[in-house]
């Protein structure tokens, strides 16, 4: 793979097994970190091995904005990136939606788990939210398998999948 990768996961046991699973390739790395603290990721020792930081990169937020409260600022966490990222950079969010049917599926899961379901559902309109300030790539802010319109008829009612996905580069 000629792509470099930073993987950044909070939770330790998925840390090391990401980094076991990584082991012995010199393009990517596997970091327990919190994603709030950008100055730590993008400081790391890691991310300075594998990325010239002068150079654009892309950050991508998959699945993970969602576990932050909206009293945590998750546009605040995206900008504190896009503010440390040169011209040309990218930033690329996939949240789930706000959607009925999967926050009784959440729900089925804190019960049997008995904790809560410490996640936010978001709709499209606050994903472009946190691409504020970001040239908004085609096809915008859009269910997930609208990416792939030649992928048409793999998956039932496309534009009504609960997942939204955008694109955005830093001007
Ligand atoms: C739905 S998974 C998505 C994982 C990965 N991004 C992917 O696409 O396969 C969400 C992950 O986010 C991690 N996570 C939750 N809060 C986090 C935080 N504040 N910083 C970094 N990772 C976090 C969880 O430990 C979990 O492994």
């Amino acid at each position: 793979m000629d792509a470099r990768v930073l993987y950044v996961d909070l939770e330790p046991s998925v840390a090391a097994d990401g980094a076991t699973i990584l082991e012995g390739d010199d393009n990517a790395a596997y970091l327990c970190a919190d994603v709030r603290d950008a100055e730590a990721i993008l400081g790391s020792a890691e991310a300075r091995r594998l990325f010239d930081l002068d150079q654009p990169l892309a950050v991508l937020f998959i699945e993970t904005l969602l576990y932050l409260s909206d009293s945590e600022n998750p546009a605040y966490v995206v900008r504190s990136y896009v503010d440390r990222l040169p011209s040309g950079s990218y930033v690329g969010i996939v949240h789930f939606s706000e959607d009925e049917e999967l926050a009784n599926g959440l729900g089925l899961f804190s019960r049997m788990f008995g904790t809560p379901p410490a996640v936010t559902l978001r709709d499209g309109d606050r994903v472009v939210e946190f691409l504020d300030g970001l040239d908004v790539e085609d096809p915008g802010v859009v269910p997930v398998p609208l990416w792939k319109p030649e992928a048409e008829g793999l998956v039932k009612n496309p534009d009504r999948v609960p997942v939204h996905a955008g694109l955005g580069r830093k001007p």
